[in-house]
């Protein structure tokens, strides 16, 4: 029996890992561990309930406006106690955030094999997004396994020297959760308390633009930016509803709610649970966000996304011409939203019939090469 320790803190590690949970569960050669990090609380418990995935080990490290350094010395720490009782054979983290690199750092220290999910992002600006692209970087010098997204993802990993051998194109697992939550909402819809009950069910007619916006480097003026270009397209679009949920980092909360509170065709909501969600991407006419996870899912469902970011680290989806970098030029922003809304059918151009990110079975492929490459430590000996 191999044992796996998946290591992830945040919302989006979560969304992209839960589905690898299930499937190496139904592995028989495979022995999981769950830790979280707890880098998010309410953000993090809302992707664990909705998968119904109950952690081994919760390190519970969310500290209310916690820097980026108390955060990982922290995590490091705290990891690293885990891994010295837990003693996996292989450590799997995701993507690029704190908990991402520091519980890379720490299982190197411990001499454990590390698997990297979503491996191969790249900008080439370090401040943009602003930790991630050094978080992703030092990830990738760490791991033994690289399981990269799409071949531009590998191509990025083969530039810096990774061993080809050690490259698994898998497509990203962030279809896998999406396919899994559009089978579920199909089945049973989801309500959401916080909104007009017609703005999911009923009335197709009124259109729906779907926001969200977290990245540090748009903190302040950045975000400011994006709030104003909102607030003027909901005075411009009076049957249009925006509806924003809303990150939890106070640096998010403050300005939003101080910009867009009083606005009535704006909806701001607390952090949505995930099938809701999903629910509303699959209902919205545009998407405008700075997210990686959100830009990847709403282009996998046809939607139009105006990316409000200077770089993009995924170019896949502008290349099908479902994503359009916007950077947080608030004109710019409003410019794009209005000639999409303008259209009678703002999705017509962006959708079909398979994403750019994946199929659907990159958690089916990620198991298989952790079983094949991977020898249990009691047959060394
Ligand atoms: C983190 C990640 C970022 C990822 C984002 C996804 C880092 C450095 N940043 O940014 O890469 O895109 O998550 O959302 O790893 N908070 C809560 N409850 C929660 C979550 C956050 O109250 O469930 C508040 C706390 O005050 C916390 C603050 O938000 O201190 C910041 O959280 P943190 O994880 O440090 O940064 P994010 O901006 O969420
Ligand atoms: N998400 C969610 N509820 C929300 C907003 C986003 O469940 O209210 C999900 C979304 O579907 C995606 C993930 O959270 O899978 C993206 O997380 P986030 O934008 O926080 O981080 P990023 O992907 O930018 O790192």
């Amino acid at each position: 029996m191999i044992k796996v320790s998946v290591i992830f803190g945040t919302r989006p590690e979560a969304v992209k890992l839960c589905p690898l949970v299930l499937a190496m569960q139904e592995s028989p050669d495979l022995q999981v561990h769950v830790c979280v990090t707890g880098q998010h609380r309410e953000m993090l418990d809302q992707v664990l309930e909705a998968f119904g995935i109950v952690p081994d080990v919760d390190l519970r490290l969310m500290r209310p406006r916690q820097t980026l350094a108390d955060l990982t010395s922290r995590a490091i720490a705290a990891v690293d106690r885990y891994l010295a009782e837990s003693r996996p054979d292989m450590v799997i983290v995701q993507g690029d955030t704190t908990t991402t690199f520091c519980a890379s750092l720490a299982a190197f220290y411990r001499r454990i094999l590390l698997g990297h999910v979503e491996a191969g992002l790249r900008t080439a600006n370090k401040f943009s997004p602003f930790p991630e692209e050094i978080n992703r970087v030092l990830t990738s010098r760490l791991a033994d396994y690289h399981f990269a997204p799409t071949q531009r993802a590998r191509r990025n990993l083969l530039e810096e020297g990774v061993a080809d051998e050690k490259i698994f194109v898998t497509g990203n697992t962030v279809v896998d959760a999406l396919l899994w939550a559009l089978e579920k909402i199909r089945r049973d819809p989801p309500r959401i308390p916080d909104l007009p009950p017609d703005l999911l069910e009923g009335n197709k007619d009124k259109r729906l633009v779907l926001v969200t916006g977290h990245r540090r480097e748009n903190f302040g003026r950045g975000l400011e930016a994006i709030c104003r270009a909102i607030s003027s397209l909901a005075l411009r679009f009076p049957d249009v509803a925006l509806v924003y949920p809303v990150h939890l980092n106070p640096n998010v909360q403050e300005p939003v709610r101080r910009l867009l509170s009083r606005i009535e065709n704006v909806y701001l909501t607390r952090p949505l649970d995930y099938l809701p969600f999903v629910a509303l991407m699959d209902r919205a006419a545009l998407v405008v966000t700075d997210s990686g996870g959100v830009q990847e899912e709403a282009s996998s469902l046809g939607k139009p996304v105006l990316l409000t970011r200077d770089t993009t680290d995924r170019p896949e989806g502008v290349g099908v011409g479902a994503v359009r970098l916007v950077g947080t030029d608030a004109a710019a922003i409003v410019e794009n939203a209005v000639r999409l809304l303008n259209e009678p059918d703002p999705c017509a151009a962006t959708v079909r019939a398979d994403s750019p990110y994946g199929d659907g079975r990159a958690c089916q492929r990620i198991v298989a090469v952790v079983q094949e490459s991977l020898v249990p430590t009691s047959c060394l000996v």
